[in-house]
């Protein structure tokens, strides 16, 4: 088969170095990539949002199959569009995809579907969203309804800062149209964790359990990020508790979906707390986590092409799917500034000699190739990602690799992993 991945991040490397190991795949291109990905897959220059340039090159490279990494394809309706000339691809429709660009559209699908999820109200008015505030007080959570680049949520601990969340998001907007209405929501307390499935609209086939680290600093303190690590299996999701997230969340909003005569065929992602009453989402996504992505990848023992195959052709209930015992780490490391303003341009040094590490890979994100370096490009700049017989020694393996890498400015947390291994893992 030939394949397109499009994107250009630690989660896009992960799948095309997953998807190079398929015996199905004969060529595999990759829009518009990045440094370690061109090691794997040829890269084509089209940026993730020409979805009609990315259609033309599928039909003219005879692509059997496409995989959409990130949500903002999905959401300006490449499906339909490919779907539209015929082309295979892995990823929901437009009208599927507002499980993600939209958290109002998700947050009624939930109230239809008795989901267990926080208390939430929608407003496209700045002072009746201050006004609900003042009603419900604090801590509360507000939410950009449209896509910010994981950036859109505000915890608020004082009425001050959700008024502040709400003058930014709709009145400066800071997230342009993503601002036009706010989420103002419950703030959940408990551990949060990643719960990422793949559906063709009716099997929901469940990957291993993930757990992100979404703030900027150790501690879970700073701003808010894309996520600084992850790691996978997540201890606080037991049999018990998988049981409940498929029966209580993925099967009712699976069914949600198909009410609503969605063709829904590819990833299906819930963010949930886990309260002292539960799993309660906070969110969905409508792709593969990243950087959740990168410990899965490394763990998935069954073919990914052929999962995807079977999604695409609504025959998920026919797979199974395979993973390595192992615990996967994965520490991002970052430019400076990242999440805001960063540099570009940095000299990365040390990758050659992580070249054969045997327990993991160094995933590239916002890498570039400039004449013999390759150099930062991005904000999250690489996923230094290792296996072990447990959490704590996958984490320990990737610490170990990351103190190989440089660059100036270069940033990450030092306790990936804490939750897991307060847990003894
Ligand atoms: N790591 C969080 C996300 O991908 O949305």
């Amino acid at each position: 088969m030939n394949i397109l991945i499009i994107g250009s991040g630690g989660r896009e490397h992960a799948l095309a170095w997953k998807i190079r190991q398929s015996a199905h795949v004969k060529r595999l291109f990759c829009a518009p990539g990045n440094a370690g990905i061109a090691q794997v897959a040829d890269l084509v220059p089209l940026v993730v949002d020409d979805v009609a340039g990315l259609a033309r090159f599928a039909r003219d490279e005879r692509i059997d199959l496409t995989v959409v990494g990130p949500e903002l394809p999905l959401t300006l309706g490449i499906a339909d569009e490919f779907q539209r000339h015929g082309l295979r691809i892995f990823g929901p429709t437009r009208a599927g995809a507002r499980i993600e660009g939209s958290k109002a559209f998700t947050k009624e699908l939930l109230r239809r579907q008795n989901v267990p999820t926080g208390f939430f109200s929608t407003f496209s008015d700045a002072d009746e969203a201050v006004r609900y505030v003042h009603e419900v007080g604090v801590p509360i959570v507000i939410k950009a309804d449209g896509l910010a680049a994981g950036k859109g949520v505000f915890i608020c601990q004082t009425v001050k800062d959700a008024e502040d969340a709400i003058d930014e998001v709709m009145r400066t907007r800071i997230f342009g149209d993503a601002g036009e209405r706010v989420v103002v929501e419950e703030f959940l307390e408990g551990e949060e964790v990643s719960f990422i499935a793949l559906t063709d609209g009716h099997t929901v086939l469940p990957l291993a359990s993930s757990q992100d680290h979404k703030r900027a600093f150790d501690g879970d303190t700073g701003p808010n990020t894309g996520g600084m690590g992850a790691y996978s299996p997540a201890p606080v999701v037991t049999p018990a508790l998988h049981a409940r997230i498929m029966a209580e969340v993925m099967e009712p909003v699976v069914h949600g979906l198909r009410d609503l005569k969605l063709d829904y065929r590819g990833v299906l992602y819930a963010g949930l707390t886990i309260t002292a009453a539960g799993p309660k989402v906070l969110e969905f996504n409508a792709r593969f986590g990243d950087p959740e992505c990168q410990p899965l990848m490394l763990r998935l023992k069954s073919d990914l092409v052929q999962l995807m195959d079977a999604c695409v052709d609504g025959r998920l209930n026919e797979v199974r799917i395979d993973w390595d015992e192992r615990a996967a780490a994965c520490v991002v490391l970052a430019a400076a500034g990242y999440p805001g303003n960063y540099e570009k341009g940095k000299v990365i040094r040390g990758l050659e000699a992580l070249r054969g590490w045997q327990n993991g890979v160094v995933f590239h994100g916002g890498t570039a190739q400039r004449d013999d370096a390759i150099v930062t490009n991005g904000g999250r700049v690489l996923g230094v990602t290792a296996l072990g017989p447990t959490v704590r020694d996958a984490v320990t393996e990737a610490y170990l690799a990351v103190e190989q890498l440089h660059w100036d400015g270069i940033h990450y947390r030092r306790d990936i992993g804490y939750h897991a291994l307060e847990r003894h893992t």
